[in-house]
């Protein structure tokens, strides 16, 4: 875990600016679908969904024994897989884009990758390749498709890593068997592309090895010489296009331009039948406000079963998350990073011409919700999801002085929303704040 977490600060920091090789400004255009889709869905699913173990970390962690592990080989049936029922239940959430885990650190593909039997098609009672049907219903949804894929294999032959107590072998003592890793993980990283020509590619395990030793800048290459649209995600060693902080919800505005929490639906990435904590909708809506408010997107975890079915929880979830995310689209999707705290005490977010400023109100907030240090007029106020609109009164406006009143905006509490209510401000421009320290 130790071993983890450093590495894991290691790969982090080059995102916040130390070591990242990409030039911001180089990708802004090809960063736009991204930046405004704010919501994808990510589904880790595996032989691990078979037994509900962690993934590939139980056998890594050495909790569950190697061939044990393996035997789940033969429970993953998907014989209720229906890629189009996953695709509109992502659709249904709001989601703009999703990413399944092609290849976790186990090395087991979901699709037939020519480059080794340890696939879903060949090795299981699926029997064939899961991830094209997933992406053609995606793309029938109008969804991006996102491949999650880990550099590092603990089950090829060649990889030096195996469980954390055990490898292989070291790079310094057999640079060939190395360079035939780096050969097969490459090759499997051009199928993908060549197969399912994703929209995203979300690189995960970096962390084992540096940018040199997995020719983090050649697999890059590899990705945008097919298309160079392709969206790439910060794991690869500071030749990613933006920032995934795990888990952890950043308490200040992540300086790197794009940033992406993961995020999970209970405690696990995978399915657990274990583990019934579920977040609960409203949870989940204050989290993503709040991620939106300062510039970032949500990936939104679920864990399917080996049978491809989806648990309870997480499509209720989904569901009521869509049921928010519909009825609040202008304030979310294309949207702009909301106004710095001090001048509203809730998340908030602008429309692209910054002239309306949409406010998530915490929890069930109504009465008289203030804003501070707002210098532009308010032509309207309105109830996102409802339409209704609210009355508000300046209050101690000087005339002789440019600092702006304070606001007041009259909000009953039958216009509240279940999760998070959001009111629309049409300002008369830009938005113009006031900052200063008051006095005259
Ligand atoms: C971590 C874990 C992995 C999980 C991923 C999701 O890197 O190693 O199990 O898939 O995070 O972000």
């Amino acid at each position: 875990m130790l071993r983890k977490c450093l590495l894991y600060l290691a790969y982090l920091l080059p995102l916040g600016g130390l070591a990242q090789h990409i030039d911001p400004e180089t990708i802004k255009d090809k960063m736009q679908w991204y930046q405004d889709a704010k919501l994808g869905i990510f589904i880790h699913w595996g032989v691990y969904s078979v037994n509900g173990v962690d993934e590939s970390w139980s056998f890594y962690n050495n909790k569950i024994p190697y061939p044990i592990y393996m035997q789940q080989l033969k429970g993953f049936t998907a014989a209720h897989y229906d890629p189009q029922a996953w695709a509109d239940l992502i659709k249904a959430s709001g989601a703009r884009y999703a990413v399944l885990t092609t290849k976790h650190h186990d090395g087991v593909a979901l699709w037939d990758t020519k480059l080794s039997d340890l696939n879903v098609a060949k090795r299981t009672p699926a029997g064939r390749d899961v991830v094209g049907p997933f992406f053609k219903a995606l793309r029938a949804d109008g969804i991006r498709c996102g491949a999650y894929f880990s550099l590092l294999d603990w089950s090829q032959p060649d990889y030096p890593g195996f469980r954390k107590d055990s490898s292989r072998y070291r790079i310094e003592d057999d640079y060939p068997r190395w360079d035939r890793y780096r050969r097969f993980c490459q090759g499997q990283i051009v199928e993908l592309m060549d197969r399912f020509h994703p929209d995203l590619v979300w690189f995960d395990g970096d962390w084992e090895h540096s940018p040199e030793e997995w020719e983090a800048e050649h697999i890059r290459h590899l990705i945008l010489s097919r298309n160079p649209q392709t969206v790439i995600n910060g794991r690869l060693q500071g030749y990613g296009d933006y920032a995934t902080p795990e888990q952890n919800i950043p308490v200040s505005r992540p300086a790197y331009p794009w940033w992406e929490l993961c995020y999970t639906s209970n405690n696990n990435w995978g399915y657990h039948p274990d583990d019934t904590n579920f977040k609960t909708p409203a949870e989940v809506i204050s989290v993503f406000a709040d991620v939106i408010y300062n510039g970032g997107n949500l990936l939104l975890d679920i864990g399917p079963r080996a049978d491809g079915t989806i648990p309870d929880e997480e499509t209720h979830l989904l569901k009521e998350l869509g049921r928010w995310t519909n009825a609040h689209q202008e304030a979310i999707f294309g949207t702009l990073p909301g106004i710095p705290q001090g001048h509203f005490f809730g998340p908030s977010t602008l429309s692209k011409d910054s002239a309306t400023l949409y406010l998530f109100l915490p929890s069930k907030t109504y009465g008289q919700v203030l804003v501070k240090g707002l210098s532009n007029n308010i032509q309207d106020i309105r109830v996102v999801g409802t339409g209704q609109h609210l009355t508000h009164k300046i209050v101690g406006k000087i005339s002789w002085s440019a600092v702006p009143g304070l606001v007041y905006i009259d909000v009953p509490a039958t216009v509240l929303d279940e999760y998070m209510t959001v009111l629309a401000l049409r300002l008369d421009g830009p938005v113009r704040l006031y900052k200063g320290q008051g006095g005259y």
